[in-house]
């Protein structure tokens, strides 16, 4: 059973704007998934079916294969954790504290437990330093640290990541790949993304579902989805630029063996440079 899955979701927001047609989706347990897809492929649409902040209009959405429901959903909730694009959709306490506390204080937790809770995920999104200040006044990608510390502190099965890169800085977009890289192997987490930030996906990513104007037209590996040009064109998308040139090595005859994280490459190469001139 699949920790997260939709079947045949369809989602209508009216009469003739059909966000999703059909979506098939499976998300292991302490896997990460990346969606991708030009703007308004759907992406945020079926985000928010995953812990019921939209309802299917046809199809369904199983969380441990069982149907998420206005029954399920407050339980849902518990469980599945959203990080919105925009933190300031998310965020609204007065100070960073209270607003991180928000989401385990709702959980009805002891004090003790909250504040452990709260402590922790400051800890390790590494924002103790901004606790006491009011998160109004942050910059954007201290707002969305705050904005994933809060749903963090839920200590949710699954966390869903709605575009988490947009509006950070590059050491900012590399601070959160080496964070969120961790979670699935710490804590058994679950990690659903999207990302219009290639460079991400292989850094990050099991598995990656494409879609556009609300269908899968794509799914498969890093390296499978990233060596189909026509997908690519479809989605929007460009081949990162690491992956770029392991493929031109392949198709120049060199053998080289690696994933497609950027350090693995730089280590394939390296070597294989080294072999060369001994
Ligand atoms: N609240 C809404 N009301 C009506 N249409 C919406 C709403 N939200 C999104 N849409 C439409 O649904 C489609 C998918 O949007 P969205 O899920 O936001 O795509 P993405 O996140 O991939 O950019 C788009 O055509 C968008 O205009
Ligand atoms: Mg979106």
């Amino acid at each position: 059973m699949h920790i997260l899955e939709t079947r045949d979701l369809s989602h209508s927001y009216g009469e003739g704007i059909h966000a999703l047609c059909g979506v098939n989706f499976i998300a292991p347990r302490a896997s990460t998934i990346a969606v991708l897809g030009p703007n308004g492929a759907g992406k945020s649409t079926l985000f928010k079916h995953f812990n019921g902040l939209l309802f299917p209009t046809s199809g369904e959405v199983l969380y441990r294969g069982e149907a998420v429901s206005r029954a399920t959903v407050r339980e849902v909730r518990k469980q599945v954790g959203i990080v919105f694009q925009n933190p300031d959709d998310q965020i609204f306490s007065p100070t960073v504290r209270e607003d991180v506390a928000f989401g385990p204080v709702n959980l009805g937790l002891d004090a003790e437990t909250i504040e452990h809770r709260v402590s922790g995920a400051l800890d390790l999104l590494g924002i103790e330093h901004l606790a006491d200040r009011p998160p109004h006044h942050l910059s954007g990608g201290e707002k969305k640290r705050v904005a994933i510390a809060g749903v963090i502190a839920m200590e949710p099965q699954v966390l869903v990541l709605d575009e988490p890169s947009s509006g950070l800085d590059p050491q900012g977009v590399d601070t959160l790949t080496a964070f969120l890289r961790t979670l699935p192997r710490r804590f058994g987490m679950t990690i659903i993304f999207s990302t219009h930030h290639v460079d991400l996906v292989p850094e990050l990513a099991d598995y990656i579902y494409v879609l556009d104007r609300g269908a899968v037209i794509g799914k498969g590996t890093v390296e499978e989805l990233f060596l189909r040009n026509d997908l690519l064109q479809r989605a929007r998308l460009r081949e990162p630029p690491m992956m770029r040139l392991v493929r031109i090595l392949r198709e120049n005859g060199v053998d080289i063996t690696t994933g497609y994280a950027q350090e693995e490459i730089e280590d394939a190469i390296v070597n294989l440079l080294r072999e060369r001139t001994c």
